[in-house]
């Protein structure tokens, strides 16, 4: 099992570049399955759940090469039309994969991909809206199949809730379908106007990405296009708390400062100093850190909640006491079982923790339990006195692209140690 060792007590402190977003890397390329001739998709960032991806799109059929940042992807022979369940739950967000291949082959079949660490994930909005779009769709005993043999029709969707995921899937699936269709109370995320750039540079007509309502007007053909992956804002938000954790002063460049709004208030609350240039941003912390009342996680551009754990982590040597409450998923929480083991007074009850500031942690051995909550572990270890251990890392490889490097630039010490036990080089 591999795992992160780091030497914490250190300020972080340089520049460094932020790698691209996984969140929009995965549904473009799930996308490129609708297009003809080659995509070329650049600025993805090598991480565990594009290897799903890429594995996922060799097994419908398409040729993918890569090259570092850059994945290419031919559909042209894509006739696969199932994602058998290993391939679902070596990654969950592989219903991602839904609406591209119901749109191109009129039929689909999948298991359900089921819960994960941070909540059930149920995909009823997702099916929901498929049948909107014209599909019969069946479930039975976690296998779902939507088939739709005279093509997808346009229409009106409305959306309960703005779910990331079932927004991507309408734009997908509605981009080639006949008619138009809109999408009511869509997510709102950068990641999906991402998603509808990539799709317009292939010829899709897409407007209103990134508000409450996407218009998808169908058009016949999609033509591969290059384009090149936003840069994750959670990534740059998770290496901000870092930060400000370890009482340092970063600058990190290349980044979208307008994507990480709602988090950049969080820090000058907690006393830190932000300043911004149109593709950078530069966080300067305070030896403490202030509590913070109270974050409420919300759709975009409300605070995200795949932030939440690493500005736990954060505020546990705050003075203060600050409070989180978490109303995206009903299991976001799990991290503070391990973030207890550095001494940190933190304190779940359902949608709710509460965290009262101690003035000093150390350094213990943690196993990380899921993406973000493992990115926290990450963050308490920098801030902590002595040595910690992280165990699983895999979980955060899913999302973080050798963040041990990223951290090592800004002069943190941490090493990756693989299995069997040696350094992972370049
Ligand atoms: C996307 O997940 C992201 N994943 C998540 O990031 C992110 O936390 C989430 O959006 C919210 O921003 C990817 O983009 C790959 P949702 P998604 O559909 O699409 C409920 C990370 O750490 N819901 O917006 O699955 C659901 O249970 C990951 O990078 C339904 O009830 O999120 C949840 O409570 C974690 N029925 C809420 O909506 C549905 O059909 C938000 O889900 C779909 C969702």
């Amino acid at each position: 099992m591999s795992e992160y060792i780091i030497e914490g007590g250190n300020r972080l402190y340089g520049e460094c570049g932020v790698q691209g977003a996984k969140n929009s890397a995965l549904p473009i390329l799930a996308a490129t399955l609708l297009c003809e001739g080659k995509s070329d998709i650049y600025n993805c960032p090598e991480l565990l759940d594009v290897d799903a991806t890429a594995n996922i799109l060799m097994h419908l059929g398409c040729v993918v090469s890569r090259s570092g940042h850059r994945v290419t992807v031919c559909a042209d022979s894509a006739s696969g039309t199932e994602i058998p369940e290993p391939l679902m739950r070596e990654m969950r967000s592989s219903v991602i994969f839904l609406g591209a291949i119901l749109a191109r082959n009129k039929r689909v079949r999948l298991s359900t991909p089921g819960g994960c660490e941070i909540g059930l994930r149920p995909i009823d909005l997702h099916l929901d809206a498929m049948r909107k779009l014209g599909a019969v769709v069946s479930e039975e005993y976690g296998n779902i199949e939507c088939t739709a043999p005279d093509g997808l029709k346009g229409a009106t969707v409305s959306l309960s809730f703005p779910s990331v995921g079932a927004t991507e899937n309408i734009i997908i699936a509605a981009s080639t379908a006949k008619g138009t269709t809109t999408v009511i109370n869509a997510a709102r995320e950068p990641e999906i106007s991402d998603l509808a750039d990539f799709l317009n540079g292939c010829g899709a007509k897409i407007s209103g990405a990134g508000q409450g309502t996407v218009v998808i007007e169908g058009v016949k053909r999609l033509n591969g296009s290059s384009h090149s992956v936003i840069t994750d804002r959670i990534a740059a938000a998770t290496y901000m708390a870092a930060a400000a954790a370890t009482g340092g002063n970063v600058r990190l460049v290349n980044i979208i400062p307008a994507h990480i709004g709602p988090m950049i208030d969080l820090f000058e609350e907690a006393g830190c100093k932000i300043r911004t240039d149109c593709r950078s941003v530069n966080i300067e912390a305070p030896k403490l850190l202030k509590s913070v009342k109270m974050i409420r996680t919300m759709p975009y551009p409300g605070f995200p909640t795949d932030i939440q754990a690493p500005i736990g982590a954060m505020l546990t040597k705050a003075k203060g006491t600050s409070v989180i409450i978490e109303t995206i998923f009903e299991n976001r929480f799990k991290y503070i079982g391990e973030l207890i083991r550095f001494g940190a007074k933190i304190r779940a009850d359902g949608r709710m923790a509460v965290i009262e500031g101690v003035p000093v942690l150390h350094g213990a051995r943690v196993r990380t339990t899921d993406l973000r909550g493992g990115a926290a572990l990450i963050v308490a270890g920098l801030a902590s006195e002595g040595e910690t251990v992280i165990t699983d890392i895999k979980h955060i490889e899913r999302g973080y692209e050798s963040p041990e490097k990223t951290l090592a630039a800004l002069s943190g010490k941490i090493r990756r140690i693989d299995n069997d036990g040696s350094e992972k080089s370049d």
